[in-house]
């Protein structure tokens, strides 16, 4: 948790640190800029998936009959926000590549900044299911609230929100509409600009990853 915002956590790491500041800066090029997010997404999927509950089994090694351990309880999502949270999710896929992967697509209108929706696909059985929400950016918060409400129309209760780099209106975004949804970034920055661009951020996620701008 971080002091004023209780729904956040701040995976903090050297490893992720040294990341973060190869990842904003302006001159690093598209093909790193994936790799980073990558990286830092399966660094921050370790920390998110931290509690998953374990059960007992018993297996025979070569040597002998022993007692391990394997994750229980419900199966995990994937839901990337497009375009974006696209970018993470091969290397969260990477520590469990049996996870399942949804997708919401929404796009944040330059001029309103409010959120647009035009693709929303997630496996069946909602309610059993443990949801990771991929985007590497929460700005004003506008494009993770509405799609943690439409993973809740569909019948989702459990849901974690995983991003890069928050800004403070984003986290509290979404402690006001989902206070019920723990948010995990890599870093929580000062905020946003007239434009709604998080400071000192990295720009747009979408256009450094997809080679757009
Ligand atoms: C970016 C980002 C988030 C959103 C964050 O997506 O990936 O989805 O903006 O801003 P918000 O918190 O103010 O809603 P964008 O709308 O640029 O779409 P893209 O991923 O297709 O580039
Ligand atoms: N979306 C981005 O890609 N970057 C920002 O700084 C804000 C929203």
């Amino acid at each position: 948790m971080s002091g004023a915002h209780p729904n956040l956590t701040v995976v903090d790491h050297p490893l992720i640190r040294h990341k973060l500041s190869y990842l904003r800066a302006r001159t690093t090029p598209k093909k790193e800029f994936k790799e980073l997010v990558d990286e830092i997404a399966m660094l921050m999927a370790f920390e998110a998936t931290r509690d998953l509950p374990t059960e007992e089994v018993e297996i025979t090694t070569p040597i002998e009959t022993t007692t391990a351990h394997r994750i229980r309880g419900k199966k995990l999502v994937l839901v990337p926000i497009l375009r974006a949270g696209l970018g993470m999710v091969d290397g969260v896929l990477s520590l469990m590549p049996g996870a399942r992967v949804g997708h919401v697509g929404l796009y944040r209108d330059e001029d309103t900044l409010q959120p647009v929706e035009y693709y929303f696909k997630i496996p069946p059985g909602a309610a059993d299911r443990d949801f990771l929400l991929l985007d590497p950016m929460l700005a004003t918060g506008g494009s993770a609230s509405a799609a943690v409400d439409g993973l809740k129309r569909r019948g989702a209760t459990s849901i974690r929100f995983l991003c890069l780099v928050a800004a403070p209106e984003g986290v509290e975004r979404m402690r006001r509409d989902h206070p019920d949804v723990p948010v995990l970034a890599a870093a929580l920055d000062r905020g946003l600009d007239e434009n709604g661009y998080i400071m000192p951020g990295l720009g747009d996620a979408g256009d450094r990853l997809f080679g757009t701008r």
